[in-house]
Formats: structure tokens, C-alpha cells, sequence
């Protein structure tokens, strides 16, 4: 591989990369996805299933691309070129970062609209439209958020514009900084909140809502959700966490370091839970409210309090920033490559594909009030694009990028080079992946497919 094709600059620490990944992990997908998805598919017995999720197939897979990401130190496009001219694989595979660099590209359409959402939040809290509100004005609000357009334009273009920015400015590594003071404020923020809302909420139904199970609440639906989220929430599938593997050290843990990650991108989920809940069966909100119930409960829980509005108003604004750490991530991989490949200048790269992803945001925006239509199967623009990047293109890039790793990649160069000094954690890790996360990749999305 040409010198300049490689990336550049090792980061220091361990935790340089755990914050850099944590804050592609750590976004909306913890506070505004994992609630809701988890009021969709009956509490406890998800949540048990995600865990397992996370362990079986979640993390040996993060470790994979951070791996994989270590071992090439390029962008992924040109990493399986390079593979391909070692005979490693066939030149075919390339097709594997072009879907993870599309799936990335059209999460954000639709990211971008729900970041909007938090900034609009943020407008409001600052304002104190919270001040005193009862669950039926909270959720009309949401309501008049989504039949206005106008607004929702303004706002997904000002956080698209931002993404632009910090990935055309190449200071996505830099964010590390921010990242390292938004994880444990965010941490903080909802301990402080869930204890809050533990004291006006109604505790017993959340505790036994989320942490009571039984085997026949675990439906193949669940199950199937319950992957979905995971690749979604740990950020895999669509090259995101490869990025982060470039920069990382030789000597490193990945096994220890991607532990973390998960376990800070877990931590986070189940505490937006225990705020929302407790809430939420207090103000008796249908726990299946879908895509609006963080939205619906927060200001409920901030309207309560006193000194809410500015408390409000730092959450939302931790939300708008753990949203812009993640949504750069998903940009990252196609401007890495323009510019390393082709030399395009970073922004120009980025200002084009944002433009892009702009009108996608635009289409998922309207699909909320004027084009609120059936296109398929009963689901509107929006609801089909987060269906297809979480069932059908995320698995299918984590099914290939672990094939490629625990397949074709020699054994030895990954005990060797890549996963850890550690051989037991390197046989752990292995056969896991090999025997159980890519099987149950595979068999859990075509039957998800065939059920669809
Ligand atoms: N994991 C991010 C979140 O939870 C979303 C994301 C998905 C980011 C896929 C990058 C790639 O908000």
C-alpha cells in the first residue's frame, strides 16, 4: 500500500479510542431508539435478549472491524483492494465497504431529522416551553414538531451543515476531547435524572416492566429487534468502528477496549430507560408510542423540576452533541476515501455527499406530515429506510466483514498481529464469532426476511 493511502498518527491511549468509539456508539440510538424499541417489544424479556446480543454476537463483531481496521490502517474501501492484491480475498469483496459506506450514508438521512428533533428540543427548553407540562400538551408538541416541515427543515439542515464541517475540517479525531467529557457528563446526567424521575414516577410497573421476564416473552420478533439494535447501537456493519481501528496502537487490547465500549453503550440505554419509564407509566403513555416516546416523556420530567429549563437545556444539548459524534462517523468512511484515494479536499467531499444526504433527510422529514404515505408493507419513507440499514444492510456488512475476518483472513496473522497477546482471548473471541455470531447473523436475518 502507497504511503499516502495510509492513515496517518497513532492515538496514544487505549482511551483515546474507547472515547472516540464510545462516541460513535453512544447517540441517539441509546436514548431515543433503544426506549422506544424496548417498549415495542414487551421489556424484560428484550432486554435480556439484547445482552446476549451484545456478548454473542455485538462485541465479537466490533472487535472484528476495530480489528481488521488495526491491521490495514487505511480506509475500508482501499483496505480490501490491498487484501485482494495479497490474495487474501477476491477483488469481489470491495463490495463489502460500499455497502457499510451506503448503509452509513442513509442512516444519516434519517438521523439527521431525529438530531433535528433534539435541537428543536433544545429551542424549547431553553425557552421553557416545558415549564409545568402535562403528558397531553407534551405529546401534542411532539405532534406539532412533526406536521411542521418548515421546522424540522431548519433544523436538519443546521445539523447537516455541522456534520459537514467537522468531517470536511478532518477534526473527527480531534472530537475524542469532547467525546471524553460527554460520556460521563451524559452518565451523570441520567443517573441525576433517572433518580429524579424514580421519585415522581411510577417505579414498581417500570422495575417490573424492564427486568421481569419469562422464555415466552422471547419471540422471534424480539430476537430479531433485538439484533437489529445492537449492530445499530454498537455502531457495526457499515465501517464506522474500522475507522477508529486505524489509529489505534499495536499493542493495544481490543478485546478489553471494544468491552468498554459496549459496556458504556449498554450502561446508557438502560439508564434512558429508567428515565423514560417510570415516567411514562405514570402519565400512563402507551409504552408502544414508537419513535415519540423519549420525546413525549423528557419534557415531562423537566417541566416537573426545579430549575428544569436549564437542566433541560444541558441534556438536550449532550443529546445534540452524542448525536453529532455518531452522525460523523457515518460520513467519515467515503470522505476518508475521496481524499486519500483521490485527493478531493476533505470538505468539498463531505459538502457533496452531505448534500446528498440532505435531500434524503429532506424526503424522511415530509414522510412525517405530507408524505405520511404507505410505500411498502405498511411503512412510510422513514420507517422503510431505518427498516432496511437495520435488518437487511447492516447484517449483511457485519455477516461479510466477519466472513472475511474468520474466513480468509490467515489465523495465525490475526493471533499474531491483531486481536490480542492474549491467546485465550483470542480463541474466545474466534470461535465465538466463527461458530455463533456469524451463524446466527445469518440464520436470524434471512428468516427475519422471509418473515418480513
Ligand atoms: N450507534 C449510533 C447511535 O446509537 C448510531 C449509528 C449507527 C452510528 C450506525 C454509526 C453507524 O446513535
Amino acid at each position: 500500500m502507497s504511503e499516502t493511502r495510509c492513515l496517518q498518527g497513532i492515538w496514544s491511549s487505549p482511551w483515546i479510542f474507547i472515547f472516540a468509539a464510545s462516541g460513535a456508539a453512544v447517540g441517539l440510538g441509546n436514548i431515543w431508539k433503544f426506549p422506544y424499541v424496548l417498549g415495542e417489544n414487551g421489556g424484560g424479556a428484550f432486554l435480556v435478549v439484547y445482552c446476549l446480543c451484545l456478548l454473542l454476537v455485538g462485541l465479537p463483531v466490533l472487535v472484528a472491524e476495530v480489528a481488521l481496521g488495526r491491521t490495514v490502517r487505511s480506509n475500508p474501501i482501499d483496505t480490501v483492494n490491498d487484501l485482494s492484491e495479497r490474495h487474501i480475498c477476491h477483488s469481489a469483496w470491495v463490495v463489502v465497504p460500499w455497502v457499510a459506506g451506503i448503509t452509513g450514508f442513509l442512516i444519516l438521512g434519517f438521523y439527521s431529522v431525529i438530531a433535528g428533533w433534539a435541537m428543536a428540543y433544545l429551542e424549547r427548553a431553553l425557552s421553557g416551553e416545558f415549564m409545568g407540562i402535562t403528558s397531553s400538551v407534551a405529546i401534542s408538541m411532539f405532534d406539532d414538531l412533526k406536521a411542521d416541515p418548515t421546522e424540522m427543515l431548519l433544523w436538519h439542515s443546521i445539523f447537516m451543515v455541522l456534520v459537514v464541517l467537522v468531517v470536511g475540517q478532518s477534526v473527527t479525531r480531534g472530537l475524542s476531547t469532547v467525546v471524553k467529557i460527554l460520556i460521563p457528563t451524559l452518565l451523570l446526567a441520567l443517573v441525576l435524572m433517572a433518580a429524579y424521575s424514580f421519585s415522581i414516577g411510577d417505579v414498581p410497573s417500570t422495575l417490573d416492566f424492564m427486568f421481569a421476564w419469562s422464555w415466552q416473552d422471547v419471540t422471534f420478533d424480539v430476537v430479531l429487534s433485538a439484533i437489529g439494535m445492537a449492530l445499530f447501537s454498537l455502531s457495526i456493519g457499515m465501517g464506522a468502528m474500522f475507522s477508529y481501528g486505524a489509529y489505534i496502537s499495536k499493542h493495544m487490547s481490543i478485546a478489553r477496549a471494544c468491552s468498554i465500549v459496549v459496556a458504556f453503550d449498554l450502561i446508557v440505554a438502560v439508564l434512558a430507560g429508567l428515565v423514560i419509564f417510570p415516567l411514562v407509566f405514570e402519565s400512563q403513555i402507551d409504552v408502544q408510542s414508537g419513535p415519540s416516546l423519549t420525546f413525549v416523556s423528557l419534557p415531562i420530567i423537566f417541566g416537573n423540576l426545579i430549575g428544569g429549563q436549564f437542566f433541560a437545556g444541558i441534556f438536550f444539548l449532550l443529546l445534540v452533541v452524542a448525536a453529532l459524534t455518531s452522525a460523523i462517523s457515518m460520513l467519515e468512511l467515503f470522505v476518508a476515501w475521496l481524499h486519500e484515494r483521490f485527493y478531493v479536499p476533505r470538505l468539498n467531499a463531505a459538502f457533496v455527499l452531505g448534500l446528498a444526504i440532505w435531500f434524503i433527510g429532506v424526503a424522511v422529514l415530509l414522510s412525517f406530515n405530507h408524505w405520511d404515505t404507505e410505500i411498502v408493507f405498511g411503512m412510510n419513507f422513514f420507517a422503510l429506510l431505518d427498516n432496511v440499514t437495520t435488518y437487511i444492510l447492516l447484517p449483511i456488512g457485519a455477516i461479510l466483514l466477519s466472513v472475511l475476518m474468520a474466513w480468509f483472513m490467515p489465523r495465525d496473522m490475526l493471533l499474531n498481529e491483531m486481536i490480542t497477546k492474549n491467546t485465550d482471548h483470542f480463541h474466545w473471541w474466534y470461535n465465538v464469532l466463527k461458530y455463533i455470531s456469524i451463524p446466527a447473523l445469518v440464520v436470524i436475518t434471512l428468516a427475519g426476511w422471509l418473515g418480513a
